[in-house]
């Protein structure tokens, strides 16, 4: 045998990491975490071992937790003490999330981006105003125009709490514009966004929504959020939020999307986060339990796949897990 070329040649030890192409480092990571207005104690989030709801009063030291393990970014998701049919403690200046907002960026370094979006506030927990016979008929279920106001009050008041950046998840056409003017007609216009811009209609977001307690309470959300058959209307998703003046391009789901983070990577020069859901953390830890995979080994190999798809962040809940392990 005469090969020339030997692939193998680059991967002895000593080699491989000169070589490696793709770094994961914890300052690629924002670690989702929950404050809870309903409770006054930590409550295990039973579909997503290892998180909790945090009340308030205790947003700090979970932050503190999270910078320890050395990631540098938290993305902060409310459940409010009552819900209603718009969602108005979204953007309660004594809400959940401007209340942690407001404690985490006095007391920690922490780089704060809150999550915008009405369906944990609304109590039928959709991400806008319902249309007047929604709950009986099935094509109808969000009022695009009529929402796009509440989303800018509501990152209007997360950067009056101190937010570092805001991440409309809606999925509301126009969203990305009405929260810009927003933002920028209240003096915030050093505050970036980042848009959930390519967000498909998962069936991995069911542990979140037990998380969150935002499940739609009829019907689901395939009127706003994409169709999983779709690549190129993402490309059309994508573009419109660039025009809005979108900052960060986010595409959610992550591992069933990396042809999208791709795409999204090629097309566009913004920095491209992936989302790695609640689905595709549970299902890590589900085959663990089982023992059937190892799960830090398996994390950090679907982390750097979406690095090497193209994305620069990446908004996981095995944040603090795999940075303590890098
Ligand atoms: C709110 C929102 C959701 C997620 C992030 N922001 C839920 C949804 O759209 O149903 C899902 C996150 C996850 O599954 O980890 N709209």
């Amino acid at each position: 045998m005469n090969l020339t070329d030997r692939p193998r040649r680059l991967r002895a030890d000593g080699i491989r990491s000169l070589v490696s192409e793709t770094d994961l480092s914890a300052s690629d990571l924002i670690a989702p975490v929950f404050v809870d207005a309903t409770t006054e104690e930590r409550v295990p989030i039973e579909t997503m071992p290892g998180h909790e709801r945090v009340p308030v009063s205790e947003a700090v030291e979970r932050v503190e937790e999270v910078l320890e393990t050395g990631v540098e970014a938290v993305m902060l998701f409310g459940i409010p003490e009552s819900k209603d049919e718009r969602g108005t403690r979204a953007w309660a200046e004594d809400g959940v999330v401007q209340e942690a907002t407001r404690r985490v960026t006095e007391a920690t370094d922490a780089y704060v981006v809150t999550d915008v979006c009405l369906c944990e506030y609304t109590s039928h927990g959709h991400c806008g105003v319902l249309e007047e016979n929604a709950e009986t008929d099935p094509t109808l279920t969000v009022k695009n125009d009529e929402t796009l106001d509440l989303l800018s009050k509501t990152a209007v008041s997360h950067a009056e709490a101190g937010a570092d950046m805001v991440a409309p998840s809606s999925m509301t056409d126009g969203m990305v514009g009405a929260i810009r003017e927003g933002l920028d007609g209240a003096g915030y216009d050093g505050v970036p966004i980042m848009s959930y811009a390519a967000k498909y209609e998962s069936a991995f977001y069911g542990p979140f929504r037990d998380a969150a307690d935002g499940a739609p309470a009829f019907g689901d959300r395939r009127h706003y959020q994409m169709d999983p058959a779709n690549a190129r209307e993402a490309m059309r998703e994508v573009a419109a939020d660039v025009e809005q003046g979108a900052d960060v391009l986010m595409v959610k789901p992550a591992l069933a999307y990396l042809d999208i983070v791709r795409a999204v990577r090629e097309e566009f020069d913004h920095p491209v986060a992936a989302y790695n859901v609640s689905g595709e953390y549970a299902m890590l830890h589900a085959a663990a339990d089982k023992g059937w995979l190892d799960l830090e080994e398996s994390a950090a190999e679907s982390l750097l796949a979406m690095k090497r798809a193209g994305a620069d962040l990446i908004l996981t809940y095995f944040a603090e897990d795999v940075a303590a392990s890098l």
